[in-house]
């Protein structure tokens, strides 16, 4: 027996999502923030969409900015998504407070997170209301990626990242990479 719903409370039942810092740096402000609710909307040109709440300073930084990085991050700085999930910039510098590392991006101002496996540096493209959160579309510029993190292919490399993924709530869970498989049709 399945339960029904029609009324919709939590929104969360799709996850686990990969957990990304995103922010940016504007003439007067930088922040960042987790965000679970990301996607890629196109290969060519390579673009890449965040929601974000109007409520979060984030929104406000990245429209200011017209760009934004995005930083994904492995299971073990699970504190850091908690950091930049829970607590806003409009109470305090998160990246004073828990001493956030940045490095400096090729093409765009704003700084990527030195932590993440992978960054991508985005030029806003569009800025779009769904309900109540606003999708950011960037085109990516620029790709920053740890050494062996990706086969030559592209693909994840298991072995050496976990990638952070969140259930939701304040829980996280990662991959088990003995579960790999690589699977054909035939
Ligand atoms: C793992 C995680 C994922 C989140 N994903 C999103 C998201 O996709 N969009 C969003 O608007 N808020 C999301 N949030 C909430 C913001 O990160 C949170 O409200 C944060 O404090 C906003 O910070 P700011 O006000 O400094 O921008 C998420 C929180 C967590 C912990």
């Amino acid at each position: 027996m399945k339960r029904i719903l029609t009324q919709i409370k939590k929104f969360q039942y799709f996850y686990p999502y990969t957990v990304a810092i995103v922010g940016a740096q504007s003439k007067n402000l930088i922040n960042y923030m987790a965000c679970a609710w990301h996607t890629a909307l196109s290969f060519d040109p390579p673009l890449f969409g965040i929601l974000i709440s109007k409520k979060r300073l984030t929104h406000q930084v990245i429209s200011e900015a017209r760009e934004f990085t995005v930083n994904f991050i492995g299971a073990e700085k699970v504190k850091l998504s908690a950091q930049m999930g829970r607590k806003s910039g409009h109470d305090t510098d998160k990246i004073k407070e828990f001493q956030v590392k940045l490095s400096p991006s090729k093409i765009i101002n704003s700084p990527v997170v030195e932590e993440s496996y992978v960054s991508f540096e985005c030029k806003v493209t569009d800025i779009r209301a769904y309900g109540d959160h606003d999708l950011f579309v960037g085109e990516v510029l620029a790709l920053h990626e740890e050494e062996n993190a990706f086969s030559e292919e592209g693909v994840l490399n298991p072995g050496k990242i976990r990638p952070l993924l969140y259930l939701g709530s304040d829980f996280y869970i990662t991959i088990n990479p003995d579960s790999l498989q690589h699977v054909f049709p035939d």
